[in-house]
């Protein structure tokens, strides 16, 4: 591959290669896979001289981009102001009046999208529901209808706690419609944490379910909210949809089903116009510590941006079938199951239940099933169909995948590899997408049919994205140097604040690296400008003056024949600084012992270099992770540094508690 000349790193002469803090990055990745000629022969930018021509034209006047790419959007009232930056405060497409779910609905009624699939759903059971535009414009007015009819207003918080049904996304688009914030829980969360969550934002209804499909049991979601509301008693109205028809408590006067009110409500809901940056959602991210964080994303701006990547990032056409694997309760579920599909006028395809129900070829069977052609999931999932095993992918026919898309952590690269050769049969390009809940949308990622590949890179940013890696002083680190990855400029999709918390907003995204917004991530560019997240800022590990990224020693083991995954996490180590620590689940079938032990270390040592070799490896189970699939390495250096591996830190956001009594019997 030739060098890919935009945005490079500073030269080796730069002051900040020096610096102590910087992250030292020795993994050896060397494929690239180019762009095959048919994909870029129809995809909406073909070229990698395209992207870089408009990537630079995007930086050189960004307002002049987003402003041209906003057109794309329907408005009430064209905008005065594509920009108002008063850092950290940013306003967008300001003076301009729009509404979110005309964009997802009405736009499309004109034409020959109306009798198209806006959402095809499957139920965990077997069931399958198909709702064409038309069909969801007329559920969302009519539950917009409902919560007016129990006093919501613009501006109200609406609450939601739903499993994956098409009910999330009529919610959330209902709200949208009449101006009303929502704020959605995953429905796995504690009554605890939705009690708290409702407080936070103030929500006066709720919309739930009696319950929903899960590994063959009915979730007791309602059971949840009933006991949340015992502590949260500024909710006025609970609107509940029948799902599981379980035997559920109804409160009168409080409770409602939701089919019941729909009756006794119009199907005509004229869409106001909302301001530009009307709220749109409060979405709530644990952190590592402390109370969650309420991400305030507003209308127009996260709209356009997830838009935009929507488009050009999937390369989405209305003919496609799209399943992206994510939960409403986390932003994958906001901006790429809902908004940003329904605003091009594709079709979302959600599924309710658990990936390996009533077998692990769950997935592969919707694919095949539905004719899926781009499938967006999350390295955890990948590294789960590994150790299950391909036996499960070989009965069902894939052919109809043309893009793979990958979200939520960095993506090792043998699990990219596998999912490039098995899931895609190596015609797929995969899009590795780097970005947050505080991003709205895709800031880092490969344009399909453009970008040239590389394993575990999520290659360069998207238009308009000023991203760089930089020492604690803000200078650019030189090429393979890890530092901070930073955003120098606001974009539309930001978080505009912290709900009710401006001050924890500022302190929390803009003080670390002055004029940038910083993410947590380690990072670092290689020689061609790509960027490699090489893990959470605050795992990064110390071993003999050497700063290592998590990602690169996990990513080492996980090329291992044997391991299925890994997380590796520093000990407090006299000589060292810190030991190396690592954790790994072995692939179905493979036996522990000190043999394969000595083979990590000794693999290692050869990918990344001695240094990094574990002191410890321990086999395990199942590593913990948060309920969205990302590993809890602070529990892990817990059980790391503590003799008995007893763990005194929050586990509330912890997927399953097993896993952690089990990491302690872990043989070492
Ligand atoms: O550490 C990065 C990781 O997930 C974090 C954001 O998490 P959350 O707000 O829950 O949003 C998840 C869905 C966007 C990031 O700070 N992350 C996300 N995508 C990637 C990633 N790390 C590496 N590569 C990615 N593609």
């Amino acid at each position: 591959m030739s060098t890919v000349p935009v945005a490079k790193p500073a030269p080796s002469s730069s002051v900040a290669a020096k610096n102590a803090h910087n992250i030292d990055s020795m993994l050896k990745e060397k494929r690239v896979f180019k762009p095959s000629a048919k994909f870029a022969a129809a995809a909406r930018i073909g070229s990698f001289k395209k992207y870089e021509k408009m990537y630079k034209a995007s930086l050189k006047d960004p307002d002049q981009f987003w402003g041209k790419a906003a057109k794309e959007l329907t408005w009430f009232r064209t905008w005065k102001k594509v920009c108002v930056w008063k850092p950290p405060f940013a306003e967008w497409f300001v003076g301009g009046k729009i509404n979110a779910s005309v964009n997802c609905l009405d736009r499309h009624l004109d034409g020959p999208l109306r009798n198209k699939a806006a959402i095809i759903f499957e139920g965990e059971p077997g069931d399958v529901t198909t709702l064409t535009y038309q069909q969801l414009h007329r559920e969302v007015c009519l539950v917009a209808n409902v919560l007016k009819k129990h006093g919501v207003k613009a501006g109200d918080r609406v609450m939601i706690y739903l499993p994956m049904i098409p009910e999330a996304v009529i919610a959330m688009l209902a709200c949208a419609r009449i101006g009303a914030p929502h704020s959605v829980v995953f429905s796995g969360f504690s009554a605890e944490a939705l009690k708290e969550r409702i407080n936070d934002c103030g929500a006066k209804v709720v919309i739930t379910s009696d319950g929903g499909f899960r590994r063959g049991v009915a979730l007791k979601v309602k059971r949840n909210v009933d006991e949340a509301l015992l502590g949260a008693p500024k909710v006025k109205s609970v609107l509940v949809v029948q799902r599981t028809k379980q035997d559920v408590t109804m409160t009168p006067g409080r409770d409602y089903w939701l089919h019941e009110e729909t009756q006794q409500v119009s199907s005509v809901c004229k869409a106001e116009p909302f301001d530009s940056e009307h709220p749109l959602f409060i979405l709530y991210t644990s952190g590592s510590t402390g109370k969650p964080k309420g991400i305030l994303h507003t209308t127009a701006g996260y709209l356009l941006g997830c838009h935009l990547t929507t488009k050009y990032y999937f390369d989405l056409r209305p003919e496609d079938v799209y399943f992206c694997t994510a939960d409403v309760g986390w932003i994958t579920g906001h901006s790429y199951v809902a908004y940003g599909v329904l605003s091009n006028g594709g079709t979302s395809l959600i599924y309710e239940g658990a990936p390996n129900h009533p077998e692990p070829d769950r997935f592969w069977r919707i694919i095949d099933r539905h004719k899926v052609n781009i499938f967006y999931t999350a390295p955890t999932a990948i590294r789960s169909f590994i150790k299950w095993g391909d036996e499960w992918l070989a009965p069902h026919d894939l052919s109809s995948l043309r893009l793979l898309g990958s979200v939520g952590e960095p993506i090792n690269p043998e699990a990219w590899m596998w999912y490039y050769e098995k899931v895609g049969g190596k015609r797929c390009p995969i899009v590795d997408t780097w970005w947050q809940t505080e991003t709205g949308c895709h800031m880092i990622a490969p344009m399909p049919g453009a970008t040239p590949l590389k394993p575990g890179s999520a290659t360069l940013p998207f238009f308009g994205v000023d991203a760089a890696v930089v020492d604690d002083n803000g200078n650019e680190t030189e090429p393979n140097v890890g530092g901070k990855l930073v955003i120098r400029r606001p974009w539309p999709s930001m978080l505009r604040t912290i709900y009710g918390d401006a001050a924890r907003y500022r302190k929390t995204y803009w003080s670390e690296i002055k004029g940038c917004y910083f993410a947590g991530d380690g990072a670092r560019r290689d020689k061609d400008g790509y960027f490699w997240i090489v893990g959470r800022i605050d795992d990064v590990l110390n071993v003999a003056g050497h700063r290592l990224g998590t990602s690169e020693v996990e990513s080492a083991l996980v090329s291992h024949p044997d391991i299925a995954e890994a997380a590796v996490v520093g000990r407090p180590d006299e000589l060292k600084g810190q030991a190396v620590v690592a954790f790994v689940t072995l692939k179905n079938g493979v036996q522990a012992g000190p043999g394969l032990k000595e083979a990590l270390r000794a693999h290692v040592a050869k990918e990344i270099g001695p240094i990094a070799k574990p002191d410890e490896i321990r086999f395990a189970e199942g590593l913990p992770k948060t309920r969205s699939g990302k590993i809890m390495r602070r529990l892990l250096k817990e059980v790391a540094a503590s003799p008995t591996g007893e763990i005194k830190g929050d586990t509330t956001t912890l997927e399953d508690l097993n896993v952690i009594a089990k990491l302690k019997q872990a043989e070492d």
